[in-house]
């Protein structure tokens, strides 16, 4: 076993890092002056890339690049995200260093209640929580882009949105990963003939190539296009979805339509190896269980460590950072989610002393599980531009074509995130995730998310990263953050072999290529259960300018067939 010495990471460090912190603050601004005078962006799908690059050609920035990508996938990749889902979208501004994360993350209706999917038994109605019209919150989406456009970007809506209304209108040809999610979720499109109509033309499964139109949802982006938030939220388009839902058996009212508001986070921030990250703060949990985990990596020196030994404390850091996200997180405006503890370097030094070298910590023995009570899809696309603004965003309507549900007339799915809430306590939800009161339903309250859209800026390099996956999100851009550390680039953080812990159950999931035999031989004598799964996961985009190569570059997850990134 190798000799492993944690230097000593609170008291002194925590004047280092105010240091460091202080430091960006000056810095930061000087340090954004000049930009790298070409941009990148890399998103799931080609035609959302080409999208954003037509825009900044015609005086966009990477604001308004943000809305026509985040639009073009609401058109070509139903099965992630959309104007019926949400998003959220973390931003730097390089003229003055500004950073914030836009929260368009869908919201619980008034009439929603935290027993709303369980049986008479008390069981958990599963099909209730993920299909149909009951899954679904209160869109974030398009109020997100309307807030974009409007306070970051230089084009008027009207103009970000024109591409994503040319190819609804236009059409787009069926590629492979969507040929594939239509025939794995066919059976539950079919409950829903507006969505049956739209991607079974014609009664079934279009062939790859054939191209998909959808002229409803080009109207709608339309209104949208010309009333802005109000086009959606407020009048026909609004009544119509109401009056769909509700006569589908859903609950939602043109009072929670009307209510619904983006909300500007703070964005969570914390220090590893001399760069600041910038991630994403509740409604979701990605954040926090970054600068925990990394917290509590920090020490032990990675790069010095064979691959099993790191893996081990990485899955370590991993189970902790999930225990304290099924017992802490939800969404902050309902639940004092205690965030300054959980990214605190002593927290953090707490619960790495409870990590031994060579031996598997069982989840059962964590502190804290004797207090439980009883008892793929989503996208992400990352942009700088010449000038080096930065947006990192994940936009989702949680499982593949979200709630599978399409009211008549409008050509977009509505999102079923209404699971990511813990339906009832200590039950898993989709992701196998489980969650207590910080994360259970309450009116008005947005479901805990897992999306991690993260920057990551030093003096040397600005980089942007983030992925799809569910609970996996969040141990991916782990991953892909250490490998940035590790001073590799965005096409190697895409094609990492991945891992993930998430506290419970209580193993170690591995793609194939993650370990040889011989290793996961290694961490089963540690007392790891590794399970190697035969699907990949994740979709994984980035993007990084080299600030003393001059050199700007993207990647995009080759796990996907249509992904593209391109520098310009
Ligand atoms: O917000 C979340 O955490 C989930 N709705 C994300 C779902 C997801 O990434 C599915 N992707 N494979």
């Amino acid at each position: 076993m190798e000799e492993i010495s944690p230097i000593n990471k609170s008291g002194e460090s925590l004047k280092i890092r105010l240091c460091l912190i202080a430091l960006f603050a000056v810095i930061t601004p000087a340090l954004h002056a000049a930009g790298p005078g070409k941009a990148a962006i890399a998103s799931a799908h080609y035609l959302a890339t080409e999208a954003g690059h037509e825009v900044l050609a015609n005086g966009g920035n990477a604001f308004d690049a943000a809305v026509a990508v985040s639009s073009v996938l609401a058109v070509v990749e139903q099965t992630s995200s959309g104007i019926g889902g949400g998003g959220l979208w973390v931003l730097h501004r390089a003229s003055d260093g500004f950073e914030v994360m836009i929260d368009g993350r869908e919201m619980a209706p008034a009439a929603a209640d935290k027993d709303m999917y369980l049986n008479a038994d008390g069981s958990v109605n599963r099909d209730l929580a993920v299909t149909g019209p009951l899954a679904a919150g209160i869109p974030g989406e398009v109020a997100g882009l309307d807030h974009l456009a409007t306070h970051y970007g230089r084009l008027p809506l009207s103009e970000s949105l024109k591409p994503a209304i040319r190819i609804a209108r236009e059409g787009f040809p069926v590629y492979q990963k969507f040929f594939g999610m239509l025939k794995y979720k066919e059976q539950d499109i079919r409950r829903w003939p507006a969505a049956t109509q739209a991607f079974l033309p014609d009664g079934k499964i279009p062939a790859m190539g054939d191209v998909i139109k959808l002229p409803d949802l080009a109207l709608v982006l339309e209104k949208i296009a010309a009333e802005g938030r109000d086009g959606f939220y407020t009048g026909g388009t609004a009544q119509r979805l109401v009056d769909g839902v509700r006569a589908a058996g859903g609950i939602w009212s043109m009072a929670d339509m009307a209510g619904y508001t983006v909300k500007e986070r703070e964005p969570v921030r914390t220090s590893y190896q001399g760069y600041e990250l910038v991630t994403a703060p509740p409604p979701s949990s990605g954040g926090i269980a970054i600068a925990q985990m990394l917290n509590i990596l920090e020490p032990y020196r990675l790069a010095e460590l064979g691959k099993v030994q790191r893996a081990h404390l990485v899955v370590e850091a991993m189970r902790r950072a999930f225990r304290d996200r099924a017992l802490h997180l939800g969404d902050s405006d309902f639940y004092p989610v205690p965030q300054e503890m959980l990214i605190d370097e002593n927290y953090a030094a707490g619960l790495r002393a409870g990590i031994m070298y060579d031996k598997a910590t069982p989840s059962d023995m964590l502190p804290g599980r004797e207090n439980l009570p009883e008892g793929t899809d989503t996208t992400h696309f990352s942009i700088i531009d010449a000038e080096g603004n930065m947006v990192a965003a994940t936009l989702t309507v949680n499982t593949i074509f979200g709630s599978k549900f399409m009211v008549p007339g409008t050509g977009f799915v509505l999102n079923n995130e209404m699971d990511d809430f813990s339906a009832k306590p200590g039950e898993p939800n989709a992701y196998g995730l489980i969650g207590f009161t910080a994360n259970e339903i309450q009116p008005f309250k947005r479901p805990l998310s897992s999306m991690t859209p993260t920057l990551m800026l030093s003096e040397e390099k600005l980089a942007a990263i983030g992925t799809p996956g569910g609970s996996r999100i969040i141990t991916m851009v782990l991953l892909g953050v250490l490998d940035f550390m590790d001073g590799n680039g965005p096409e190697s953080w895409v094609s990492l072999p991945r891992y993930h812990h998430q506290y419970l159950p209580d193993t170690v999931f591995a793609e194939k290529d993650a370990f040889t035999a011989e290793e996961i031989a290694e961490l089963t004598a540690m007392g790891h259960t590794v399970q190697v799964r035969e699907r990949p996961w994740g979709n994984m985009h980035g993007v990084m300018w080299n600030r003393k190569t001059g050199e700007v570059t993207a990647g995009s997850d080759s796990r996907s067939d249509a992904g593209r990134a391109i520098v310009r």
